[in-house]
C-alpha cells in the first residue's frame, strides 16, 4: 500500500510541509464553492489500494473545513482508498465534549459519527481539547502530542523562576506534562467560564510570587482565558516576563489585539491552523510538520504513536 496525502485547503503550507518530508508529493485536489455557498470538491487521483492522509484542520471558517473534510472523505472512498486516516492537527467542537445545561447537544460527538458515515477509518488528532476522545468516538483515534516540540522552543525563553501555570482545571494535566519535560513547579488557576466569550479567573492555587509564569492551554481562542490568567497572576504577585504556549493558535476576533495589550515575554503556537495575520508582537509559531510525519509513517508502518511523546 503506498502512502498519499490528500489536502484540505484549510492549511496547505503545512500539507506541502509535511508532504516534503514524507516524500512522494501531494494528490491533486479541486476545492470550488457554488454560488449558494455549497462546496464542490474533487480528488483527481485513482486511490485504489492506497493508504490515505486527509489532512484537514478545522478552524475557522469551522463548519466549512468541516463540511470540506467529510467530503473529501467521501471522494478519497469512491476513489478506492484501501485505508483513510483523518488528520485534524485542530479538531473543531472538541470543547463541546458534555451537556453542562439540559438541551445541549453533544456536538464533538456529531463530529465523530459524521467522520465515520464519511469512510474515515481513524483520525489522527494534536492535543485535543477531549483527550477522551477515543470514549465518544465510534472509531479509534490517535493522539499526537506538540508539547515536546512546544517544550524545545521554550527552554530559550525560560527564567530560573519560572512556573509553568494551567489557566483552568482543564489544563492542569497539560500543565504537568510541560512541568515534567521543563522540571519546573505547577501552579493552577481556577476559571469560570461565563460564556463563549468571557471567563473569569478566580483563586490561583500555588505560589506564584516573585515567579516568571509559563501559561500553557490546548488552545488560544478569544484571548480571555490568558488575559484572566495574566490578571489573576499579577494579583497573586508573580513577576513579569510571562511565556505563553498554546499548540492551538486560533486567535479569533480581537483576540491578537487582546494578547498584543498583555506584553507578553513570548506567545508561542503551532502551525496547526494557519497563524493569523494579526499575529501580536514576539509570537514565535513552531511547525507540527515532523510531529505529523513521524506520527503517519509509524501509522503506516502499524507501529504505536508512543514514543512520539519524546519527539522534539
Ligand atoms: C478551554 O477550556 C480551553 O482549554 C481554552 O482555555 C479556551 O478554549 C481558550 O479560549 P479563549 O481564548 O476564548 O478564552
Amino acid at each position: 500500500m503506498d502512502v498519499k496525502v490528500v489536502p484540505g485547503s484549510a492549511n496547505r503550507p503545512l500539507a506541502s510541509a509535511l508532504a516534503d518530508m514524507l516524500g512522494g508529493g501531494l494528490t491533486a485536489v479541486e476545492v470550488d464553492q457554488f454560488p449558494d455557498g455549497e462546496l464542490r470538491v474533487t480528488v483527481s487521483s485513482d486511490l485504489r489500494g492506497d493508504d490515505v492522509y486527509l489532512l484537514q484542520s478545522t478552524g475557522p471558517p469551522v463548519n466549512e473545513h468541516l463540511v470540506e473534510l467529510l467530503l473529501l472523505a467521501d471522494a478519497c472512498r469512491r476513489a478506492g482508498a484501501a485505508q483513510l486516516t483523518a488528520v485534524v492537527p485542530y479538531l473543531c467542537y472538541a470543547r463541546q465534549d458534555r451537556r453542562t445545561e439540559p438541551g445541549e447537544p453533544v456536538s464533538v460527538r456529531v463530529v465523530g459519527d459524521l467522520l465515520a458515515a464519511s469512510g474515515v477509518d481513524r483520525v489522527l488528532v494534536v492535543d485535543p481539547h477531549t483527550p477522551n476522545l477515543e470514549a465518544i468516538f465510534g472509531i479509534p483515534v490517535e493522539i499526537a502530542t506538540a508539547v515536546p516540540t512546544l517544550v524545545d522552543a521554550l527552554r530559550d525563553e525560560l527564567s530560573a523562576e519560572a512556573v509553568v501555570v494551567a489557566p483552568d482545571l482543564g489544563a492542569v494535566k497539560l500543565a504537568r506534562a510541560y512541568a515534567s519535560h521543563l522540571d519546573r513547579p505547577v501552579a493552577i488557576i481556577s476559571k469560570t467560564r461565563l460564556s463563549g466569550k468571557q471567563v473569569r479567573a478566580g483563586q490561583v492555587i500555588g505560589d506564584v510570587a516573585g515567579c516568571s509564569p509559563v501559561i500553557v492551554d490546548d488552545m488560544i481562542s478569544t484571548g480571555g482565558t490568558i488575559e484572566a490568567a495574566v490578571g489573576a497572576l499579577g494579583e497573586a504577585g508573580a513577576a513579569g516576563g510571562t511565556v505563553v504556549a498554546a499548540t492551538h493558535g486560533v486567535l479569533t476576533g480581537e483576540a491578537g489585539k487582546v494578547l498584543g495589550g498583555l506584553e507578553l515575554r513570548r506567545l508561542l503556537v503551532t502551525d496547526s491552523v494557519p497563524p493569523p495575520s494579526d499575529l501580536p508582537p514576539r509570537t514565535r509559531t513552531v511547525t507540527t510538520a515532523k510531529l505529523l510525519a513521524e506520527a503517519i509513517r509509524r501509522l503506516h508502518e502499524a507501529r504505536a504513536l508512543d514514543e512520539l511523546q519524546a519527539l522534539g
